[in-house]
């Protein structure tokens, strides 16, 4: 039978808490990884103590160590330590790491965060193919790839299966609209097939069959460009468990990056301030349009000293700008110097708030718009 309208409406009408493994989220969404050094353990503790899933960023997260330059590899673990440590300390909800394929020290990286017992690492920028190769036997750590395409789904799901004999635990499903760096060509950013809209059933049925042959549920959140409690709504009447929301986290007080980090998105009025430009890391990448982006854009060529080789795809003879240097400055508050990363809505970020008012009102957003259902 098909439920009266209200009915429906009633069961929509709120966010519902939702299961990753053994793992239960009390409110299906996930604060994406931001780096370098803007969820750490601030953020992704207050995110965490909301019900959702707090992520700390594994971009670096040795910026601010003293052996940083000296002692690359050392420093990062130890940060990234230190952070998870501190996130345990001021919440006792769900945390992940966010580890990009792409880093050098991607290894050091996930080895770290399983041995700290964390819950989830979520990882993108590139294909995690061998992901479940550092999960030990008796790990409860899940993993989580991020993929544009089901094609990169199935390529992950087929290779986990024959080399490990694991699924997914979950998938983020990331669009062409996302703040940072996106999976696809620049010559495919927001063409229609890339879309949430077209990927989601794409993905879902994919999993239907890998879920149906193992008996094994593979919750998909989506990302890029989800701004609203509406917009989620949308997807999890499409099918979605959740989604996974970087940008509109930055305007928050407990964003690790500094204030004039976060003012800058508030200076965002329109579109045409945010755009994509090629980075280093050999992949697009959507920003506000910063005076240093404006200046890169113009074909300036950045000086660069290139101390730690952070990232495998980074050419660091012909890049215009060493990305690391560019995230730090912007970071720390030296926007004019540097690179803000933002999806296609991060102008509508209005407001510097607390996380809790900002989820308040994404549960706001998410149940107003189900009376007009
Ligand atoms: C400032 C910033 C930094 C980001 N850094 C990373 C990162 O280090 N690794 C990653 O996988 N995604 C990164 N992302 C993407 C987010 O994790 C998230 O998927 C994305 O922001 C979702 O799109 P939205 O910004 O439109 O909500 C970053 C996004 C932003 C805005
Ligand atoms: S030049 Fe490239 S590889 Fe070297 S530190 Fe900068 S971003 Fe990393």
């Amino acid at each position: 039978m098909i439920p009266h309208k209200k009915v429906f409406n009633e069961a929509l009408s709120s966010m519902k808490s939702i299961k990753i493994g053994d793992l239960k989220i009390a409110l299906p969404i996930i604060q994406g990884g931001m780096g370098i050094g803007v969820s750490l353990s601030g953020l992704a503790a207050a995110v965490a103590n909301e019900g959702g899933v707090g992520t700390i960023s594994a971009v670096a997260p040795g910026f601010r160590e003293p052996d940083f330059l000296t002692n690359f590899r050392e420093a990062n673990m130890r940060a990234l330590r230190n952070e998870i440590r501190k996130a345990r300390e001021l919440s006792k909800g769900v945390l992940a790491v966010n580890i990009m394929v792409a880093l050098t020290n991607f290894a050091d990286m996930v080895h770290t965060a399983i041995k700290e017992k964390i819950d989830i690492i979520i990882s993108g920028a590139g294909l995690a193919l061998n992901l479940p190769e550092y999960r030990p036997a008796g790990s409860k750590t899940k993993l989580v790839p991020i993929v544009s395409t089901d094609r990169a789904l199935n390529v992950i799901i087929r290779k986990w299966l024959k080399g490990y004999e694991c699924l997914p635990d979950a998938v983020v499903l990331e669009s062409s609209y996302s703040g940072g760096h996106q999976g696809i060509k620049m010559e495919d950013v927001g063409k229609e097939e890339f879309n949430l809209d077209q990927q989601l059933p794409k993905v879902l049925a994919l999993l239907e069959g890998y879920e149906k042959e193992y008996n094994q549920k593979i919750p998909v959140f989506v990302a890029g460009g989800v701004q609203t409690g509406a917009d989620i709504r949308k997807y999890i009447q499409m099918g979605a468990a959740g989604a996974q929301i970087g940008t509109r986290f930055i305007t928050t007080n407990e964003c690790d990056a500094a204030q004039e980090f976060k003012e800058e998105y508030l200076k965002a009025k329109s579109p045409d301030d945010i755009v994509v430009i090629q980075s280093p890391v050999g992949l697009p990448l959507r920003v506000l349009k910063t005076k240093f982006v404006k200046e890169i854009m113009a074909g300036e060529k950045k000086p660069i000293a290139c101390y730690f080789k952070c990232l495998h795809t980074c050419d660091y003879h012909k890049a215009s700008f060493c990305i690391a240097r560019a995230l730090v400055n912007a970071q720390s508050g030296l926007v004019d110097e540097g690179v803000c990363c933002s999806g296609v809505n991060g102008y509508l970020n209005n407001e510097i708030t607390s996380v809790h008012e900002l989820i308040e009102k994404i549960k706001q957003e998410y149940s107003e718009d189900s009376s007009s259902v």
